[in-house]
Parts: C-alpha cells; sequence; structure tokens
C-alpha cells in the first residue's frame, strides 16, 4: 500500500474505532477510498486493529458491496440484453472493450475503467445501452462509446 493508502486507512480507523459494526463500516469506507480491497489492505488493517486477517477475509467476501479484486474509478456497462443484442450490443461492447484494451469483467491496468456486461436495464427502448458511471446513453454505437471514454478520461 501506498503511503497516501495507509493515511486513509488511519484516518477511516479512528473514525469508528469502539462501534459496534466497526469492521463492515471500516470496510465499506475504504473501499469507497481505494475503490477495492486488497489483501495488502487487509493485512495493514489487521495489524493497524488487531482483527486476524482471516475475520477480516470472512467479513469483506460475505458482503457483495465489498470488492476484493481491483475496481477502476470509472465503472462502465454495456447491456447484452436480447433487446440490446438485436441492436447492435455486441458492437457496442467489441468497440469498448478495444478502445479500453480489456475485455468485459476486467479492469485497465491504470485502474481507471472497470467494464461489465450486463443483463436488460430495462431501458430496451433506447437500447444500446451503456452505463458510464451511473448515467445512462442509449441507441449507443462505437463512436457514442468512444466520446463517453474520452469524455469521463478526462474528468
Ligand atoms: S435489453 Fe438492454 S435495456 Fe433491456
Amino acid at each position: 500500500m501506498e503511503t497516501a493508502d495507509k493515511e486513509k486507512l488511519d484516518e477511516i480507523i479512528k473514525r469508528y474505532q469502539g462501534e459496534e459494526g466497526f469492521l463492515i463500516q471500516l470496510l465499506l469506507d475504504l473501499q469507497n477510498e481505494l475503490h477495492w480491497i486488497s489483501k495488502e489492505a487487509i493485512k495493514e488493517l489487521s495489524l493497524r486493529t488487531g482483527i486476524p486477517v482471516s475475520r477480516i477475509f470472512r467479513v469483506a467476501s460475505f458482503y457483495k458491496a465489498i470488492s476484493l479484486s481491483p475496481v477502476g474509478r470509472h465503472k462502465v456497462s454495456v447491456c447484452m440484453g436480447t433487446a440490446c443484442q438485436v441492436r447492435g450490443a455486441q458492437r457496442l461492447l467489441d468497440a469498448t472493450e478495444s478502445r479500453l484494451g480489456i475485455k468485459a469483467g476486467q479492469t485497465t491496468k491504470d485502474l481507471n475503467f472497470t467494464l461489465n456486461r450486463v443483463n436488460c436495464l430495462g431501458c430496451c427502448a433506447i437500447g444500446p445501452v451503456m452505463v458510464a458511471d451511473d448515467t445512462y446513453h442509449g441507441r449507443a454505437d462505437a463512436s457514442t462509446a468512444e466520446k463517453i471514454l474520452k469524455q469521463i478520461a478526462a474528468d
């Protein structure tokens, strides 16, 4: 862990120490700061709190909201539901994978983007649909994806 991340960890520990539900709250805040919980972060957390690594890992792996694998700062999803597929979702996904240099389910090495394929998002009429950082983009194609990714990378 980098020094800045260790400082964030110390700050979060101070925030909740002694409170009931301390560990889960701490893990959620840490995830908010670092986007995911690494093995290294779990070891540091154990060292600083005295909570065994096995207990931290058990709690972290129980909650779906906590990710034990890298998650990018920006989350991009392409809907692969039937209605979106009929309208070209595969081309949209291929273009997005190619632009980011990763496959769906992966995170870029610089931890900027995580790309996922999802099932119907409930807005089939505007398919193909791409979601970037919680913003829905309908009738998306390769050029939409290029524009969106460029825009959020610049933020
Ligand atoms: S299939 Fe994509 S929104 Fe329904």
